[in-house]
């Protein structure tokens, strides 16, 4: 291939080619690599919920590579933030891989946050060295372990006793969006508003969103995607691992029938222990990663890869 590659947008036009891509990259690294590509399903279609929601997100933030014929054969999806910039999935063409184009979609993003005075900040596979190196070479340096814990919720719900502290966890309503954010600048040093109350008003794509509080302090939060397409519990930020038990409990009992997979820091032992005591079982290794230094780093964070959360 001997084309020039044009670095430009994403569209609302590009949604089906971008799903494509992105099914076609993941199915291709992850079966070449590790015999794991039917993790991604046989269809691309769910996969046009990602471009959807980053579209109504943050219109036009997102980076694609494309051919002179306009092919599309790389994309990077990323968002400025209040705090920082996010880097979420980057997937090459399988016919386009190892020729820089991924590092030059990640340039421009990390151009973007240096004009701005922002760190730039995403969650990597411990499992796909290509792309941690593709970071780590580009100054983003490794922080938290997370483990990716699959489970399957009973259809019935979750068969142990809902935990102490359930009766401080409820719904959110658009009025939490502000101090859910306040909540997770003071425990982990970034602030992104927008997403919550994206996640609230629950207009594109499916969401549902569990607040936990105490004498009307926000203690934590835990927002998941509950769309058929894509089911995953995360973002979530909670004080301390018995607040992060009584979130996840409750967001495990709304899902019932379904098998999911949601990310738990390593170092919550007592949280990942009460997980495996579900029936959870480890799929994978993410690290988080960041160019600049993080000033508070407190809580019990839950990632998720959709809107990226880093
Ligand atoms: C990961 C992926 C995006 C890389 O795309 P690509 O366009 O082939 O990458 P590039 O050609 O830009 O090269 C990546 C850089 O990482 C480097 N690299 C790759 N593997 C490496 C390793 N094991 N050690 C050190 N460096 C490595 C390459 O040398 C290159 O850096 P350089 O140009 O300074 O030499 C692509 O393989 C892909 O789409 N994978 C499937 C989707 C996926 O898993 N995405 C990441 C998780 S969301």
């Amino acid at each position: 291939m001997n084309e020039t590659i044009a670095f430009t947008p994403l569209t609302a036009a590009d949604r089906e080619p971008i799903a494509r891509l992105l099914h076609r990259a993941l199915v291709h690294w992850y079966e070449s690599r590790l015999g794991q590509g039917a993790r991604f399903g046989d269809s691309p279609d769910p996969f046009t919920l990602f471009p959807e929601v980053y579209e109504a997100l943050d219109p036009g933030e997102c980076v694609t590579a494309r051919t002179d014929s306009g092919e599309i054969v790389g994309v990077c999806f990323s968002h400025e933030r209040e705090t920082h910039v996010s880097v979420g999935i980057v997937a090459t063409s399988p016919d386009a891989g190892g020729r820089g184009i991924a590092k030059k979609m990640m340039s421009l993003v990390l151009e973007k946050a240096k004009r701005l005075g922002k760190p730039a900040r995403l969650v990597s596979s411990l499992l796909n060295l290509d792309s941690f190196s593709l970071y780590t070479r580009l100054g983003f340096v490794p922080g938290a372990i997370f483990q990716d814990l699959l489970i399957t919720v009973p259809e019935s719900g979750m068969a142990v006793a809902a935990p102490a502290g359930i009766e401080h966890v409820r719904e959110a309503v658009l009025a939490d969006a502000t101090r859910i954010a306040d909540f997770e600048h003071s425990q982990q040093g970034i602030r992104r508003e927008k997403d919550f109350a994206f996640f609230i008003r629950n207009e594109v794509g499916a969401w549902r969103v569990l607040v936990s509080e105490i004498g009307g302090d926000v203690n934590g939060f835990l927002a998941m995607s509950v769309h058929p397409s894509f089911t995953m519990i995360g973002p979530g930020v909670a004080a301390d691992e018995g607040i992060a038990i009584a979130l996840l409990w409750k967001a495990l009992d709304g899902l019932r029938g379904k098998t999911l997979v949601f990310l738990a820091p390593c170092a919550a032992s007592t949280l990942v222990r009460t997980a495996y005591a579900w029936g959870a079982r480890n799929v994978e290794l993410h690290v988080g990663q960041s160019t600049g230094p993080v000033a508070v780093a407190k809580g019990i964070v839950f990632p998720t890869f959709m809107p990226e959360t880093a």
